[in-house]
């Protein structure tokens, strides 16, 4: 029996998976480290706490599964997509990593448009300028901290960077560089038009490959650190959500998932680019060699739960806590006595600005409708609900665009959540189904390595082997039909409230 590895460097914490080559997980490990945000709207980490989480993670699942290094026939690398990791000459880390929800570099979106041209931009890069991306990150520092930029020898994403210290090699694959906004992403190649409209040395970034190719072998030093074997292969492997897309098996044009992580995101493989001309939601290219992808993202989705546990919900965090199970089960099934609606309670979940479809940094969260009657259970369902509206306006875009799936598979932390799955089922007004691994990213990694290693010869072949659907959930029309006056009213909050938001954000 032969192994792989799947590594996903997230934004809570970086979750390492050792599959057998059937796709059932042998031994799974997960260390987190902190978020840091030192002013409101930014967002950064510590490369060396992924690096340290990384390491320690695979050590960890070799000594827990008791596998042969040996037998290990490849790894897979999945992660936060966007980061800006800069290094020096020597591979010096030289500033914390500005991360994809870090909403700063508003000017420095505007100065890429002037630069290429709205039009041209979306052509060749299929994304308008975006905060989140990583070409803005690095005008920003370019702008702000010349000091550092004068010394940046190399430019990586946050699992390339990990690629970096296992491989010794600086190499990226298409599916998550066409989220730094430089790749030409129909060619599936660096851009050289946007790189030199941007001023940015193309030597400042690594080499492309496609997401199953081998991209270098683990070095002695990271083998030491490991206890993986010198010469073991590393794979592409994928941006978070491409890779997610591979571990739910979305790999065949129409097929598509929602994911509920720490952001949101509803995603369809298509075999064709397919692009937003109004650049509402993002067209990447997919894992699956020669195919792409649409997605709308929320960017504050499972952090807007997590941002009410932390603030406010203390009681269900004990209460939890005796009952021996997780604090969101207790938020959850509160939320569950809270009627369609919560009561006349909305919420919007920008907390961290918006991309879907709004493409604003400025725009910030808010209950509308709170009134003293108002419980914790019906907040806990308004931001279900809210965070599920702005899912729904992904998938309106993409209905929009003529992708209409007949199943909406569902992974993330979110998708656990039985209230949520119905909820989303109800308001896309299709079944949802979770898929018989939880695994998500890590296994589309690992998938992506079996691929590599020769295990399987295709990515669908390799899907279509592993992966099956569970858990399906039908929709109820008569909730579908509860909820459009609720969507209808959030949808109208955005453009009543921008100008306050505008204004709030300059004070
Ligand atoms: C996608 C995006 C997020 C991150 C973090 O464009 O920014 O989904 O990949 O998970």
């Amino acid at each position: 029996m032969k192994y792989t590895i799947g590594i996903d460097i997230g934004t809570s914490g970086t979750k390492t998976v050792l599959f057998d080559e059937t796709g059932c997980a042998v031994a799974s490990h997960t260390i987190e480290y902190p978020l840091s945000q030192p002013q409101n709207g930014w967002a950064e980490q510590d490369p060396a706490d992924w690096a340290n989480a990384s390491f320690g993670t695979v050590k960890a699942v070799l000594e827990k599964s008791g596998v042969n290094p040996a037998d290990v026939a490849g790894i897979g690398l999945s992660g936060q997509m966007h980061g800006l990791v800069m290094l020096d000459a020597d591979d010096r880390v030289l500033r914390p990593s500005i991360i994809w929800c870090d909403q700063r570099t508003g000017a420095e979106c505007d100065e890429i448009t002037a630069r290429v041209g709205r039009d041209k931009l979306i052509s060749i890069t299929a994304n308008p300028a975006l905060t989140g991306f990583t070409a803005s990150k690095i005008l920003w520092v370019r702008n702000n901290e010349p000091e550092v930029y004068a010394k940046c020898a190399h430019i990586l994403l946050p699992k390339d960077y990990i690629r970096l210290l296992l491989t010794g090699v600086y190499a990226s694959e298409v599916s998550d560089a066409g989220g730094m906004q430089l790749l030409d992403v129909p060619g599936r190649r660096w851009s050289d038009e946007v790189l030199g409209a941007l001023d940015i040395d193309r030597g400042l970034l690594g080499d492309l490959y496609e997401s199953p190719d081998i991209t270098g072998y683990v070095t002695e030093d990271a083998a030491r650190l490991t206890g993986l074997l010198p010469g073991t292969p590393v794979v592409g492997g994928a941006g978070d959500n491409a890779a997610a897309a591979v571990g739910v098996g979305v790999v065949n044009d129409g097929d598509a998932f929602t994911t509920i992580g720490t952001s949101g995101v509803v995603f369809a493989h298509t075999d064709n680019v397919c692009i937003d001309p109004g650049g509402r939601v993002h067209t990447f290219c997919c894992a699956v060699p020669g195919a792409w992808h649409v997605m709308g993202v929320t960017q504050a989705a499972g952090l807007s739960l997590r941002w009410l546990r932390d603030t406010i919900c203390t009681e269900e965090i004990a209460a939890a806590q005796s009952l021996g199970c997780d604090p969101y089960d207790v938020m959850c099934a509160e939320a569950a006595k809270s009627p369609i609606g919560a009561n006349r309670l909305l919420y919007l979940p920008y907390l961290m600005g918006e991309r879907t479809p709004h493409l604003d940094p400025d725009v910030r969260g808010a209950f509308i409708g709170l009134s003293a009657m108002h419980t914790r259970a019906d907040m806990t369902r308004a931001v279900l609900e809210g965070v599920s509206y702005s899912l729904s306006d992904c998938m309106g875009i993409l209905r929009e665009m003529n992708v209409s799936p007949t199943v909406m598979r569902l992974c993330g932390g979110g998708a656990r959540s039985p209230i949520w799955r119905k909820m989303l089922a109800d308001q896309f007004g299709i079944p949802t189904a979770t898929t018989n691994s939880s695994e998500g990213p890590a296994l589309g990694a690992a998938i992506l390595a079996m691929v590599g290693a020769g295990i399987y010869k295709t990515v669908p072949e390799a899907c279509a082997k592993i992966i099956s659907l569970r858990d399906e959930v039908k929709p109820e029309m008569a909730s579908h039909e509860a909820y459009q006056p609720y969507y209808a009213l959030y949808r109208g909050l955005y453009g009543n409230l921008r100008d306050s938001y505008k204004a709030l954000a300059k004070l």
